[in-house]
């Protein structure tokens, strides 16, 4: 039969764009905001294509085979989807978590069949809450309990295969369906695989893409005096902060054709005003992440630089594994 999938490895990427039409017309917005669906990947997120970069990568060079027990640093995301790809592979999967995992995804994990630990479970970060989180320290952590107990860390935070998966898929997907017509890619970063390898593409395309991180404002991160509260699940600061904070890809890359045109901040509490407004005038339902990539995108179609433009923007995920937070809460 011509038109069954044998895996849901088979449905990762290929995801569509779809324009901000009734936001823009509302507000009077000159320039064309184009969010890439991410979460119509199998688990629903943007994690799906790590997944299958660093499984691929692993089983290929014979790293891992049928049987084997991965473990990763995740907030819920890449661990949803190493759990569910890697099921489909026949390979076992750890999470441990980051803090802020909502519980709806704690209890994905366990629907998975998983056993779930935390970054107090990792000596060499046990502290996170009072210093930050130091990356080095973390990497270093989870490759001991790895080398510990047999397991293998697929490294989501270090391997160049996240960013150059991207490269492959993200980037020529959104070439190709914007007919090469890019102004602006905006995205929010974790590992920062999606901006980095996305990034280093469409800028290999026209010199001219603008490349705008985005990241949570001081209020939105835990180990800022000034935290409100809530966070932008899954994201790290990607400037401005100590270099030991800033995502190892976005570094191993800045030889490699990666550089930021501009770093907005972007407060929680702004993207969760942004998701309730565009739930309303476009019934999309976006994630944090996404909500905040599309605040800053919005920002730069206020600008009369960018009248006429195309701002693609990535939304990394929905907004269903977060109803615990006050992400859709209207007083
Ligand atoms: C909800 C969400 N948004 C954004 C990101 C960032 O994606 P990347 O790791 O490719 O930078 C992640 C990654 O963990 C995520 O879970």
């Amino acid at each position: 039969m011509a038109n069954i999938h044998k895996s849901i490895v088979e449905l990762v990427g290929n995801t569509p764009l779809v324009e901000l039409t009734n936001y823009q017309a509302d507000h009077g917005l000159k320039a064309h905001i184009i969010g890439k669906l991410e979460y119509l990947n199998p688990t629903g997120s943007v994690k799906d294509r790590l997944a299958v970069a660093l499984i691929e990568e692993a089983l290929a060079n014979g790293t891992i085979q049928e049987g084997s027990t991965l473990i990763d640093v995740t907030s819920g995301n890449t661990g949803i989807s190493l759990a569910a790809l890697g099921h489909a592979q026949r390979l076992k999967f750890i999470p441990y978590l980051e803090p802020g995992t909502t519980e709806e995804r704690t209890k994905i994990y366990k629907g998975y069949g998983l056993e779930v630990r935390s970054f107090h479970d990792i000596a060499e970060v046990a502290d996170f809450e009072e210093k930050g989180l130091v990356l080095d320290d973390l990497i270093a952590g989870i490759q001991r309990i790895a080398d510990e107990n047999g397991y293998y860390y697929t490294g989501q935070t270090v391997r160049e295969s996240n960013q150059q998966y991207h490269y492959k898929t993200t980037g020529p997907e959104i070439w190709r369906d914007t007919d090469g017509k890019v102004d602006y890619f905006v995205a929010m970063g974790g590992t920062a695989g999606t901006l980095v390898g996305t990034g280093r593409y469409l800028r290999e395309q026209n010199p001219d893409v603008k490349i705008i991180g985005v990241q949570g404002a001081p209020q939105s991160r835990p180990e800022s005096p000034d935290f409100t509260g809530n966070i932008v699940d899954g994201t790290l600061p990607l400037g401005r902060v100590d270099r030991q904070f800033v995502p190892t890809l976005i570094i191993s890359n800045e030889d490699n054709g990666f550089s930021f045109d501009e770093i907005i901040d972007v407060k929680a509490e702004d993207a969760f005003l942004t998701a309730q407004a565009t739930a309303e005038s476009d019934g999309l339902f976006l994630g944090t992440s996404a909500a905040a990539a599309l605040t800053a995108a919005i920002e730069i179609a206020k600008r009369p630089e960018a009248e006429g433009k195309n701002i693609v923007v990535i939304y990394p995920d929905n907004g269903y594994k977060y109803l615990s937070t006050d992400l859709y809460k209207r007083d």
